[in-house]
């Protein structure tokens, strides 16, 4: 049940009577803030006053006495300059509630609108080692997944693996070059991961020694700026001095930055140097940046040995990402990684060509578009294809096959400019009648608030987060369920930390950068997925106590009452989890649903204190709380379920 559209329904017929722009006002229905004032308030009259030219109260009174809401609401009050206060009648939600006990989707109706959703999340590049900046588009993209699907949308997810790029260039020429063939065989993914690290050390070097001289003169120039400002006249008055002391500042700041880039190029160049065996390699390889792109381009054109070596490390690197996938419990439907659309790409150039939306310039082709200072190039001037070539390929083979209305690319928001030019590309190109976002989310950080690295500064690998996560769950398991045996301590501890993980991240708005931390990420008690798993075992305890299940308790007839306040304020809240999920659908951000399931925990945790359940007056009182708590379990473990995150009966 989604009171709040049922009051919007509700409220729409009185309002269209009396303006046209109902979206606005619609949206001025609110739950209340304070329970002093009913459960719901909708606020328009002010706004309604004002454009009709009449009195807020009036209206207000005008259009709850032409609005039907009787079989569910108390008679509406209207108070103060012209609110609308409404509360919920005791047997609608007794009525409700008593439906949603017997039902095992809660009373979620599914859509009678569906969609068809694809969704492109994850997407690693697969030979390096997933890190940490994966965990939020694989986690996000999969709580989408479910929730949307759930609410009776068809989903597609597709993994649009990168498997076609330089990284591959860059195996290929460690392989070639220093690949330790015993290691290989052995374990040929650990020998891939150091192969793309060992090619990328050292075309970073000569990268950094490349740079370095234009760097330093950046540098140079920046702190000279800095100077002569510090040196200028004196401001001639306030005004001026308000200029003068941004400006510093700026300048202080952008010399702080050239002299942060300067450094860290020279850190890159001392870390070869001083490592005798490495500083041999680079001198050995002076072209190997070069050297990359040709191994790059030879197997995009189709050159007989670097194809073999792409077939033979492709399936390794596949097994390489599918096993922390099977850990995150996470399934893509499809998984057509760049190189599936390899072909694709000369045809949607030319088709570019032929429709006179592109144009050559300086050999290469480009999508120009309105609002962009730079176009789209979609073929650079050596004949190379690009990520948006492939995107633009993309988007027409997810058409042709499965007929989207919508589809959602998690990714990174550092890519925006890359998917505002695609979805302007792609408009031109005729693909208006598909809806096309960017779900775009910040950075995950360290304590020190900067981008989360290990302290050599490398990126975290992902596999070690989650080992690390799950290992530190063992430690809470252990402490606060003594009882459980060892196995089942391990195995709880991988659906606390696993969950916690994903949590953590799906806790923060999708667009803010968030603080990793996994102390915070395991704490018992706060806004985490160890309170709530926590709190779902204590609710299934609670019939181990009362020795019954909830079905012996539906099966015996009982039917929940409710009668103190913190019953109703209990019901109400559980009532409201498909509007949860209606904000979660409404522009795809999973944060609304843990903010509603904390909500629900803190909301019980009154009812718990206040509402004796073993203990009721009555055996009636009993059943009808025991109800109440199996219904909020259900209502926790479904909305988990929906973020990805497992749930154990004891704990
Ligand atoms: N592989 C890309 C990266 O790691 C992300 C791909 C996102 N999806 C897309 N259709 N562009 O940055």
């Amino acid at each position: 049940m989604n009171i709040l559209a049922l009051l919007q329904q509700r409220f729409t017929p009185a309002l269209t009577a009396l303006v046209s722009d109902l979206p606005p006002l619609l949206a001025m229905i609110r739950p209340a803030q304070d329970a002093k004032f009913g459960d719901y308030q909708a606020n328009f009259a002010m706004s309604l006053g004002k454009q009709l030219g009449k009195l807020p109260r009036d209206v207000a009174t005008q259009v709850a006495t032409g609005t039907k809401l009787d079989d569910f609401c108390n008679p509406p009050e209207v108070a103060g300059p012209g609110f609308i206060n409404l509360k919920l009648r005791d047997d609608w939600l007794e009525t409700q509630l008593n439906a949603a006990a017997h039902d095992e989707r809660l009373c979620i109706a599914p859509t009678t609108k569906p969609r068809t959703f694809v969704i492109d999340y994850s997407s690693p590049n697969v030979a390096k080692p997933m890190h940490v900046g994966h965990i939020r588009s694989t986690v996000i993209g999969d709580a989408l997944y479910r929730t949307l699907e759930f609410l009776g949308h068809k989903v597609i997810s597709d993994n649009h693996l990168g498997d076609w790029g330089t990284q591959f260039g860059m195996i290929i020429y460690g392989y070639k070059h220093f690949v330790d063939r015993e290691q290989f065989k052995l374990t040929p993914v650990p020998e891939l991961s150091r192969l793309y690290r060992l090619v990328n050390k050292l075309v970073e070097y000569w990268e950094a020694r490349a740079a370095v001289g234009k760097l330093l003169e950046k540098s140079q120039a920046a702190l000279n700026a800095w100077m002569a400002l510090e040196g200028a006249a004196p401001p001639a008055d306030k005004a001026a001095a308000k200029k003068a002391g941004q400006d510093l500042a700026k300048s202080k700041s952008n010399t702080t930055d050239e002299f942060g880039n300067l450094r860290s190029t020279l850190g890159k160049i001392c870390d070869v140097q001083n490592d005798t065996d490495m500083n041999k390699l680079a001198m050995a390889h002076r072209n190997i940046g070069e050297a990359v792109l040709a191994e790059t381009a030879k197997l995009h054109e189709g050159d007989a040995e670097n194809l073999k070596l792409w077939h033979e490390f492709l399936p390794n690197c596949r097994d390489e990402i599918q096993r922390v996938y099977k850990r995150l419990d996470i399934r893509f439907d499809h998984e057509l990684g760049e190189s599936f659309y390899h072909d694709r790409l000369a045809p949607v150039v030319e088709d570019f060509q032929k429709r006179g939306l592109a144009q050559d310039s300086q050999g290469a082709v480009c999508v120009f578009l309105d609002g962009f200072e730079t176009p789209m190039i979609i073929r650079k001037k050596d004949g190379a294809f690009l990520y948006s070539t492939t995107d633009l390929a993309t988007i027409a083979y997810r058409r042709e096959t499965w007929n989207p209305d919508a589809i959602l690319y998690v990714v990174d928001h550092r890519q925006s400019e890359h998917f505002e030019k695609l979805f302007a590309a792609a408009a031109k190109w005729g693909t208006e009648k598909v809806q096309l976002v960017h779900v775009k989310f910040g950075t995950v950080l360290g304590e020190d608030g900067k981008p989360y690295k290990t302290r050599s500064g490398d990126t975290v690998g992902l596999e070690g987060l989650l080992d690390e996560a799950v290992s530190q769950a063992l430690t809470v398991v252990q402490e606060n369920s003594p009882e459980l045996s060892a196995d089942e301590q391990r195995r709880v501890s991988e659906t606390v930390g696993i969950g916690g993980l994903k949590y953590a991240d799906l806790a923060h708005d999708r667009e803010s950068d968030y603080k990793f931390s996994y102390k915070k990420m395991l704490q018992l008690n706060g806004d985490t997925a160890t309170y709530l798993q926590y709190f779902y075992a204590r609710c299934r305890s609670i019939f181990r106590k009362a020795e019954t299940t909830p079905a012996a308790v539906l099966a015996s007839g009982a039917t929940i009452t409710l009668g103190q306040p913190e019953e109703r304020a209990l019901a109400i809240q559980l009532l409201r989890f498909e509007e949860a999920l209606a904000i979660v659908e409404a522009d795809f951000r999973p944060h609304n649903l843990t903010v509603y399931l904390f909500d629900l925990a803190k909301t019980y945790a009154g009812f718990y204190d206040r509402c004796p359940v073993l203990k009721a007056d009555t055996e009636a009182q009993k059943q009808s709380r025991l109800l109440l708590c199996d219904l909020t379990a259900r209502t926790i473990a479904t909305g988990l379920r929906l973020l990805g995150i497992g749930t154990e009966e004891k704990m």
